[in-house]
């Protein structure tokens, strides 16, 4: 059981989605943890301390300055107790009150005063997550220790659509790494490429793909927790690096190959998850190219092969590849694993739009020369623990062979 004994505070504030807390709570515990909920009086209106305590097992905390509680279990005993402080749902105010550091109610003052590591599950309507203030407050967030869950994608509560549900209660429970997951990666370097290429025709157009990075940001975090040091090189993405991760941004596949070969020589293990162009045109234009003739003519030349190039180097790391494929996924998947001697191969069928490419979910089926494992759909970041993890494992099995 993955929280087996692990302690978790579990914050509750007034989002519409703390209507899902006692399943959240009930997901937890089935994972072994001991949970105690602390709620701000805005959860209370929309969801019942009284279920919260009966799903737990334990008293519901509610009030800083209850002198009961304060006897019974003190804020700073309840701050030093956890070894998680999970806030789902974490509304725009709560982040704003825990980006400055307020202190003025438990929850709050909970999150200064524990030593454990806090993950955030944001829960808003999308105006409100895209909301300035709420983005600004988000980047100062995730350059600290705090640990960002969601939100997904998908229809809203209001009735929008976009970014602000809470991710669900399973994949919350999922999400949760304690401390002492093994280091499965301590000590090992790890390179991993994202995001798409731009190909620049002329000095204004260029060719590039759907590619949003965000799998193999994913993939960069989850390689971090398991204790690997990582280089995330990445094409042109509308991300925030992650926080203490050695990011190297490029634009083309050239530059791409350039600042992945700079690695090699140190790297265990190399992931090519960029959907780098297969071509260039061959000759970028100096000047814009007019609109004259009906038909325009361009030239293509092959862009170097930057997961091939990397898996036939006389000491090559341990190599995973990916594949988006529309059709015959298998089929096209091994014969790709062989031809480009890669460790591994990662393939996920882009044809289905609700997942893969600037998608927030994902599924994969993953093949190496002994077995094979298929990632069921899921939200990106536990998609990309569960790869890791599985890339580890292999990664230990080859070197002890
Ligand atoms: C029906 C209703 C639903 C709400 N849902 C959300 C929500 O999903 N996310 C959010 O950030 N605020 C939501 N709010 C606003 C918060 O309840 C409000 O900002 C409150 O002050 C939050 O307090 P807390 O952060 O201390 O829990 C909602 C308000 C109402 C009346």
């Amino acid at each position: 059981m993955q929280l087996k004994n692990i302690n978790i505070i579990l914050g509750i504030t007034g989002g519409i989605a703390a209507y899902k807390t006692p399943d959240l709570v009930r997901k937890l515990v089935a994972k072994g943890a001991n949970v105690r909920v602390v709620m701000t009086d805005s959860a209370k209106e929309f969801v019942s301390p009284l279920a919260l305590q009966a799903v737990s097992g334990n008293p519901v905390s509610d009030n800083l300055l209850d002198k009961d509680a304060e006897a019974a279990m003190g804020h700073i005993e309840l701050a030093r107790w956890a070894d998680m402080l999970l806030v789902a749902p974490a509304t725009a105010n709560f982040m704003a009150k825990l980006t400055y550091g307020l202190a003025d109610d438990l929850l709050s003052t909970l999150c200064l005063a524990t030593p454990a590591p806090i993950y955030i599950a944001p829960a808003m309507n999308q105006q409100m997550w895209f909301a300035d203030a709420t983005q600004a407050n988000l980047k100062i967030l995730a350059q600290r220790k705090i640990q960002f869950l969601g939100p997904a994608q998908g229809e809203q509560a209001c009735g929008d659509v976009g970014p602000g549900r809470m991710l669900e209660p399973q994949e919350i429970a999922d999400l949760l790494v304690p401390e002492s997951l093994e280091q499965l990666l301590a000590g090992k370097r790890i390179t991993i490429t994202a995001g798409p290429t731009r190909e620049e025709i002329d000095p204004v157009r260029y060719l590039s793909n759907h590619s949003s990075g965000k799998m193999g940001y994913a993939l960069a975090t989850a390689a971090q927790e398991l204790g690997a040091t990582v280089t995330l090189i990445s094409g042109p993405v509308n991300l925030q690096p992650p926080a203490l991760i050695k990011t190297v941004s490029v634009i083309n596949a050239q530059q791409m190959h350039d600042a992945v070969m700079q690695t090699t020589d140190t790297c265990d293990i190399f992931v090519g998850c960029a959907a780098v162009a297969d071509y260039r045109v061959q000759q970028k234009t100096e000047q814009k190219i007019k609109k004259s003739d009906s038909e325009l003519t361009l030239t293509f030349i092959k862009n170097p092969d930057i997961l091939s190039d990397v898996a036939h180097l006389a000491n090559a790391p341990f190599t995973l590849g990916f594949a988006a494929e529309t059709q015959n996924l298998r089929e096209y998947a091994l014969d790709k694993l062989q031809r480009k001697k890669l460790n591994m191969i990662a393939a996920n069928d882009v044809s289905d739009s609700t997942i893969g490419f600037n998608s927030e979910q994902n599924a994969l089926n993953v093949f190496w020369s002994k077995g094979e494992k298929k990632l069921e759909v899921a939200d990106k970041q536990l998609l990309a623990r569960q790869l890791m993890q599985l890339v580890a494992q292999r990664y230990i099995e080859d070197t002890n062979d």
